[in-house]
């Protein structure tokens, strides 16, 4: 149960695993908290109540329409909080070389729904509205300039890469046909464009036909892989010995980051086999808290559809 002070209000975003998460990072009064993408704080209100009126918590979000939200946490959130804005693999990377350290560390990735809600910007196929999708508004390139400007192969290569998306060669050659005659704008007209370059049956199969080349152009535009592989080493340096880290990955190309980096940072040695004795002298960095990822239970999917995907994978760092 939640604190009197920080209880949500109906307006909250509601927070992905949210109870596994926190029983994972186990915070305790008087540590030190990052979250790294505070969104809506839904996370960072429990984390900031587990810390029972002693402790730091820094949030993160590269989104500067969240500071509102953050400045609401701030006045209930009983415990000394601090706001910084960017890209968190840089500001992570900042804390780290500044030797800021923290006990507990999560990253809940991907956009908020508060961001999808926010029709003006783009992420959703579902409403036609300006072709953004900058999770950082002064950042480039946005999804308007991709689709007019990038060529057919690169736009077929991010469609594969990130959306996995079977008609890539089909969809970037319509697209690249169509802004000759009219560059695109809005989100509807690529949708329409992205319809009809896929055969009759795949519109009505496997979700929204546009859903992988929107999910590929929000990565792109965001640089949300290269953001996470260069966040969880910066993350990892920040952690004091018995720190944890969490991360909740919303699809396979994410979660394939993250545990691949957790389980090299596990590992020990990685001499050959054929070695009959260590030469690297490698320690592990990491104990893993979940050797499988941790999925959200059906009452959790049925009452908030978009946990549906989320997977947690969590470490702590070795003494
Ligand atoms: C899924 S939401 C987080 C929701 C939050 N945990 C909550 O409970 O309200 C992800 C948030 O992280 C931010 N974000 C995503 N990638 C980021 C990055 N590379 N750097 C900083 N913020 C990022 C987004 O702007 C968004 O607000």
């Amino acid at each position: 149960m939640l604190p009197n002070v920080l209880q949500r209000s109906a307006a909250d975003h509601i927070p992905v695993l949210a109870d596994e998460a926190r029983r994972l990072l186990a915070v305790q009064p008087g540590e030190t908290v990052v979250d790294a993408t505070f969104g809506a704080g839904g996370h960072a209100r429990l984390l900031a109540a587990d810390l029972a009126g002693r402790g730091k918590l820094v949030a993160i979000d590269r989104d500067p329409s969240v500071k509102p939200l953050f400045d609401r946490f701030r006045a209930q959130a009983g415990v000394d909080v601090r706001f910084l804005r960017g890209d968190f693999a840089l500001v992570l990377t900042q804390l780290a070389a500044n030797d800021v350290r923290a006990d507990a560390i999560l990253l809940d990735l991907g956009i908020s729904s508060m961001q999808v809600d926010q029709a003006e910007r783009g992420f959703s196929y579902a409403t036609d509205a300006p072709l953004d999708m900058r999770m950082d508004p002064a950042s480039e390139p946005s999804a308007r300039e991709i689709v007019n400007t990038w060529d057919e192969r690169e736009l077929v290569t991010i469609f594969r890469r990130y959306g996995e998306e079977r008609y890539a060669r089909q969809i970037a050659r319509a697209i690249v046909r169509r802004r000759e005659e009219k560059p695109f704008a809005r989100t509807g007209e690529l949708v329409d464009t992205i319809k009809a370059a896929i055969p009759t049956p795949a519109r009505f199969g496997d979700g929204h036909p546009a859903k992988r080349v929107f999910q590929a152009l929000r990565i792109a535009v965001n640089d949300e892989l290269d953001s996470l592989e260069a966040a969880l080493p910066a993350a990892l340096e920040m952690l004091r010995p018995g720190g944890r880290l969490a991360v909740i990955s919303f699809h396979s190309l994410e979660d394939r980051i993250v545990k691949r980096f957790l389980a090299e940072r596990a590992k020990g040695c990685t001499c050959p086999p054929e070695l009959p004795v260590c030469v690297c002298g490698k320690e592990p960095e990491l104990r893993l808290l979940t050797r499988k990822p941790v999925r959200p239970s059906a009452a959790e999917v049925d009452e908030n559809p978009r946990s549906a995907s989320a997977r947690l994978r969590a470490a702590v760092k070795v003494d």
